[in-house]
């Protein structure tokens, strides 16, 4: 009887002590922006003992009600906390470089009796975007059915690495048949990246339905950060419909056969860069 007393006993308190507790922590911040997290708990009929806060595994704020000052802050590089906007849920750290990057986590621990303590963690990344759009590079502008097109996309150092898609004619690329993506990176001083693909296929009527293709290189970094190039290829083939008689500019002309336009002196390469920053 009194062991099942005990186990009730055990119960009742089960039910009171550390429930729902949650970590808000951003996917990823930009370096010089502001950190803000929380953990929400509901802690039932118990009072909040402690919430600590850590990253790695590196302690840095910690919160007590019962102590005055309730708050403490434990000196850490590169931390900078915000006490006022810092509490028993939130904590906000301000100006975070890319050496934040890592595993936080908080720790809240309900009252006595039981000090019950639950623990969640959460990644984040403190990210540097690269300082130019990607550069775009093809092997040749101007292509006969069955050329080798090779086109490289240069991001600028950035961490973590960005990603890269391609796009042909508006169309994604990657899943395309007959088309080859490779890309490849470069590890530069402090974990920044240098990220290169390339978009390796053969020209075909396939791909220049209208004698032009655009190909768009876009890179992105989580919803932070987004830009595009692209650049225009044409098809070298004579275009048979396009050959238009232009009007001969010499008055003696008359009766001599009209000259040809030279169209492929007049076919350009485009290069366009289109720039579109979220956030
Ligand atoms: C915790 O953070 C989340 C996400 O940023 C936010 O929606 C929520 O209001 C915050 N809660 C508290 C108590 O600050
Ligand atoms: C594409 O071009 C790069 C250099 O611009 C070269 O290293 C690579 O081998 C080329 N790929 C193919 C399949 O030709
Ligand atoms: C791609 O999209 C842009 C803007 O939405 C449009 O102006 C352009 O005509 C499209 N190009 C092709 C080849 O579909
Ligand atoms: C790259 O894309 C993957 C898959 O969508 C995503 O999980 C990851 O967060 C992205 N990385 C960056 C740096 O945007
Ligand atoms: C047409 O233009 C191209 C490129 O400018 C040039 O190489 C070619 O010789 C020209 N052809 C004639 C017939 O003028």
């Amino acid at each position: 009887m009194n062991a099942l007393l005990y186990l009730f006993t055990l119960y009742i308190l089960e039910c009171v002590g550390l429930r729902d507790l949650k970590i808000h922590v951003p996917v990823a911040v930009r370096s010089g922006s502001i950190l803000r997290m929380n953990c929400t708990y509901d802690l039932e009929n118990t009072a909040l003992y402690s919430i600590k806060w850590y990253l790695r595994d590196q302690e840095f704020y910690r919160y007590v009600p019962k102590e005055s000052p309730p708050t403490r802050v434990f000196p850490m590089p590169g931390i900078i906390v915000n006490v006022q906007e810092s509490d028993e849920n939130r904590v906000t750290i301000v100006n975070v470089q890319r050496e934040l990057t890592g595993y936080y986590k908080c720790e809240v621990s309900a009252d006595a009796p039981l000090f019950h303590t639950g623990i969640k963690t959460k990644l984040t990344y403190v990210t540097n975007e690269p300082s130019f759009p990607p550069t775009l590079h093809a092997n040749r502008m101007k292509y006969s059915s069955g050329d080798l097109i090779n086109v490289s996309c240069i991001a600028g150092e950035s961490y973590p690495a960005v990603n890269i898609s391609w796009f042909l004619n508006n169309q994604t690329a990657e899943n395309m048949k007959s088309v080859r993506i490779k890309t490849t990176f470069e590890h530069k001083v402090s974990e920044l990246v240098i990220m290169r693909s390339y978009l390796i296929t053969r020209a075909s009527t396939l791909l220049f339905p209208t004698g032009r293709i655009k190909v768009m290189c876009e890179i992105s970094q989580f919803d932070l950060y987004k830009m595009s190039s692209y650049l225009e290829l044409v098809d070298n083939a004579p275009p048979k419909s396009a050959q238009v008689i232009a009007p001969s500019l010499s008055p003696h002309s008359t009766g001599k056969a009209p000259r040809l336009q030279n169209w492929t002196s007049i076919m350009f390469i485009m290069l366009f860069i289109a720039n579109t920053k979220f956030l």
